[in-house]
């Protein structure tokens, strides 16, 4: 599964995005660092406003720049692409790394068929004939399994169902063999088979073209079934980061385990009401200075008013004052004994 000695691809150090607005310059990712190596699919999990498309979009430099105040440093390939010329990045853009954007409709414009889309992006890219990239089209479209490729590349996207859609906004960014692919819940928008579908479709191109994924999600049932690691996002910082493996099996900080205790179980009945995380998160303009998950934290201490310390092991650390003393019993009170919690 994971590729411990495949190179960096992506390095994000000491990300900072701030905002100006009507009520002064709020901060909506604070300190963000991780990297992604060539092949691993890392998900990004939280609940909305964690800061997650604020992250990417900072990332590949798509936010507004009147507005967007964008410190730390990102590399790609060793080379920093922060703060690089609208031309550069967008040949990096669709070149390296290619976005499968939150809303489909964002990537596809409803005036030309998803055929026409996909060749055009194709020829943006390569010296190839027009007829070439329309053939690149409908094998791309098959690809992500489309049935009836040839079919589907003549419609318009609203003649698409919304899981025939998010396989099209694939197909597009695949059209490059893109090194990173960068998707956005890509299956929010989806019913449960169909999400489940377009997983495998992830899972099958790092097999196939040995993408690495940076999957963003709310959902750790998602998480848990198709990433090689992951970071738990709160309030504009990761507040935890390890191995799938490790970090379901021996989560440390109390939003992952309230994150966990909300997962829907796959076989038995559903329950009545799934455990949900009390209260609300925070947004840029009420940020505690300190642990932002502390006013939901029914762990919660004075010192937790100051910015958390991070408890470390190898491959993973998570910013909380619990210690690894006090972890388990906590930890039990919301997903019982450890080993019920993997
Ligand atoms: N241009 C902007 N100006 C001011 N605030 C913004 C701007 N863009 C985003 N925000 C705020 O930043 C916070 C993080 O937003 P972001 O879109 O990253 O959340 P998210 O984790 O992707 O949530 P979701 O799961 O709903 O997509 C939110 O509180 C949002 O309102
Ligand atoms: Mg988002």
């Amino acid at each position: 599964m994971t590729t411990p000695l495949a190179p960096v691809l992506l390095d994000v150090a000491g990300l900072s995005v701030s905002f100006a607005t009507d009520r002064g310059r709020v901060t909506a990712v604070d300190d963000v660092s991780f990297s992604v190596r060539s092949g691993e699919i890392l998900a990004i999990v939280g609940e909305s406003g964690s800061g997650k498309t604020v992250t990417l979009m900072s990332i590949l430099g798509l936010n507004d720049p009147r507005t967007t105040f964008v410190d730390g440093s990102v590399t790609f390939r060793g080379r920093p692409i922060l703060g690089l010329p609208d031309r550069d990045l967008r040949r990096i853009r669709g070149k390296d790394i290619a976005l499968i954007s939150q809303d489909p409709m964002t990537a596809l414009t409803p005036v030309h068929t998803i055929g026409w889309q996909i060749a055009e992006q194709i020829r943006a890219h390569e010296a190839i004939s027009r007829a070439g990239a329309a053939r690149r089209a409908v094998e791309l479209l098959a690809e992500v399994g489309l049935a009836n490729p040839a079919e589907a590349a003549g419609r318009y996207p609203h003649q698409l169902s919304g899981g025939m859609r998010q396989r099209a906004v694939i197909a597009m960014a695949l059209s490059c063999n893109p090194a990173l692919l960068v998707a956005d819940e890509p299956t929010t928008a989806l019913d449960v088979t169909v999400q489940a579908q377009v997983l495998d479709l992830l899972m099958k191109l790092r097999k196939d073209f040995g993408s690495a994924i940076i999957l963003i999600t709310h959902d750790m049932g998602v998480v848990a079934e198709v990433a090689d690691r992951v970071n738990v996002m709160y309030a504009g910082r990761i507040i935890e980061r390890g191995t799938t493996e490790r970090l379901f099996a021996d989560p440390w900080h109390p939003y992952t385990w309230g994150l966990i205790a909300s997962i829907p179980p796959l076989d038995g009945p559903r329950p009545h009401r799934l455990a949900a995380i009390p209260g609300m998160p925070p947004t840029p303009e009420t940020m505690p200075a300190g642990c932002g998950f502390a006013p939901r934290c029914r762990f919660a201490l004075p010192r937790c008013a100051a910015r958390p310390p991070v408890q470390r092991a190898p491959g993973r650390s998570a910013l909380c004052v619990i210690g690894p003393e006090d972890r388990a019993p906590r930890r039990a009170e919301i997903l019982g004994p450890l080993g019920d919690a993997a």
